[in-house]
């Protein structure tokens, strides 16, 4: 009997890594999870041990492939999608990281960046990154490591170390050391890549002091990045298709069109509009990024980046202990008519777009005595709403007003939370039957490379809608809870005022 196809799509998160077996139609056929240790060594640095990373993705990837061997199906083809901006630097003979993984959500470069901001060169970044000035992306992380771990600099010159996102420390170690890549999504948030040229940036690989040497080559998102060794995973599978997390998901959204717009509620939220082939300059402090490139194609979108939403449900569970699982928050936000005027401002690795403030600190305020878990809870709730907001502000501001949005990630299983955020947009909100998109956005790449997937449009005739959230709040009291996020919010930014 001839065994059918499937693909394997490996989305290696903030928190945990994933692997999931999509099948010939793109539907998810098995699913592996595996959570890793968050590393906190000094305030506002957050680090991942890349050897925890590793085994985990090994262990989800090895379950996966058992799934698929006692099923009969055949793996042929591997996608891999990523937390992106997170800087790793290893050794090119033993694969070892010279140091940990410094993860997006660090802001141990906050002096570094203001440092480069007030010489005067966030014009120029902008122009050719698309991106802003912010310890968020990759950029100042790999320069602090060249500065700070022994001889890593003076080997990085002699060409012996290697430089890249989670992605190409994967592809790396999962080609037993033979391919040192990325793909234009990841390369587009390191704030070292030209988004237009489509080069790595002499004058940004300038001002961050960073050796070419390190450098990854960049591929396309579906495009041939090795095989695997046989050795880690008893055979070979081409990898072929790789994209940053955000993008992957807004692939498996199939926002393929000019205006098509998604928020994927991770660890942080994430909203991107397709631009189409025009990468456009924000004048609201968005990010100009790499949606996709394909056959040689590139599409742009504008990003918003919030870097607390599922996060704080997080911090609800393990630093406050007030719920035992994420989904309890769903209960306890609804058996509240009100907020009772209790905001929090989850602001705990600073505050992304619009704000740009990475150190601003968390707050919660307007607490009394009736305040309770379930205060606290729906605020953290409501928070990921009026972030998401402020976005839809900002993209308003640059006359972009979407009619729908589509959202996922592992937050959107919460229906309180999704008729609370259609509420404050005032805008319809959809979710889609497939929620985990970002694994099945890198799936479709790969799947699409190895002749199993069609074509963008073929691929978008099979998204389906699961639910759909109808806006339903007054104009009065949507202004009103905007106003009181909004003085929480300013509390954070000028707190001695
Ligand atoms: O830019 C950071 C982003 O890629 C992390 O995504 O899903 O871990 O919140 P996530």
């Amino acid at each position: 009997m001839t065994k059918r196809h499937c693909i394997l799509a490996l989305d290696q998160g903030t928190t945990s890594s994933r692997a999931i077996l999509f099948d010939e139609d793109a539907r998810p056929l098995a699913s592996a999870q595996q959570e890793f240790p968050q590393l906190y060594p000094h305030d506002g640095w957050v680090e991942h041990d890349p050897e925890e990373i590793w085994h985990s993705v090994l262990s989800v990837m090895r379950k996966m492939l058992s799934w698929a061997q006692t099923h009969e199906r055949e793996v042929v083809a591997l996608g891999i999608t990523n937390q992106r901006e997170t800087t790793l630097l290893w050794d090119k003979t033993t694969g070892k990281a010279v140091y940990n993984a410094i993860v997006w959500q660090d802001r141990r470069t906050a002096k570094f960046c203001a440092s480069l901001k007030e010489q005067g060169h966030e014009e120029s970044i902008q122009s050719r990154s698309g991106l802003l000035l912010d310890p968020y992306f990759s950029a100042s992380k790999l320069n602090w490591i060249l500065e700070h771990v022994p001889n890593a600099r003076r080997r990085s010159e002699r060409g012996e170390l290697c430089f890249g996102t989670v992605d190409s420390f994967l592809i790396w170690r999962l080609t037993g050391g033979r391919q040192h890549l990325t793909d234009a999504t990841n390369a587009c948030r390191t704030s070292l890549y030209n988004i237009h040229s489509e080069q790595w940036d002499p004058e940004l690989l300038r001002l961050f002091d960073i050796p070419t040497t390190v450098l990854p080559d960049v591929q396309g998102c579906a495009a041939e990045f090795g095989t695997t060794d046989p050795d880690l995973l008893g055979r070979e599978i081409p990898i072929l298709g790789v994209a940053g997390d955000q993008q992957a998901a807004s692939i498996g959204q199939c926002c393929f069109d000019r205006g098509d717009i998604k928020s994927t509620y991770g660890t942080g939220c994430f909203v991107l509009l397709n631009t189409g082939d025009q990468a456009i300059r924000s004048r609201e402090r968005l990010l100009t990024t790499i949606a996709y490139r394909l056959d040689g194609k590139t599409q742009y979108a504008l990003e918003g980046s919030i870097f607390v939403a599922g996060a704080a449900v997080q911090w609800l569970r393990d630093a406050l202990g007030i719920i035992q699982s994420a989904e309890e928050t769903e209960s306890l936000a609804a058996s509240l008519q009100t907020n009772l005027g209790v905001y929090l401002v989850p602001a705990f690795t600073g505050l992304g777009v619009p704000y740009w403030a990475p150190d601003a600190r968390g707050a919660l305020v307007g607490l009394t005595r009736a305040a309770g878990r379930a205060a606290i809870a729906r605020a953290a709730l409501e928070a990921v709403a009026y972030q998401t907001q402020d976005l839809f502000a900002a993209m308003a501001r640059e006359g972009i007003t979407p009619a729908t949005l589509r959202v996922d990630g592992g937050m959107t299983a919460n229906n309180w939370l999704l008729q609370f955020i259609a509420n404050i947009l005032n805008t319809e909100v959809l979710r889609p039957q497939i929620t985990e998109t970002t694994a099945l956005g890198t799936a479709y790449l790969a799947g699409r490379q190895a002749g199993v997937y069609g074509n963008q449009s073929e691929f978008a005739n099979t998204w389906r809608c699961d639910a759909r959230f109808e806006p339903g709040m007054s104009a009065l009291l949507r202004n009103q809870l905007m106003a009181g996020w909004h003085d929480a919010v300013h509390r954070v930014l000028a707190p001695n005022q």
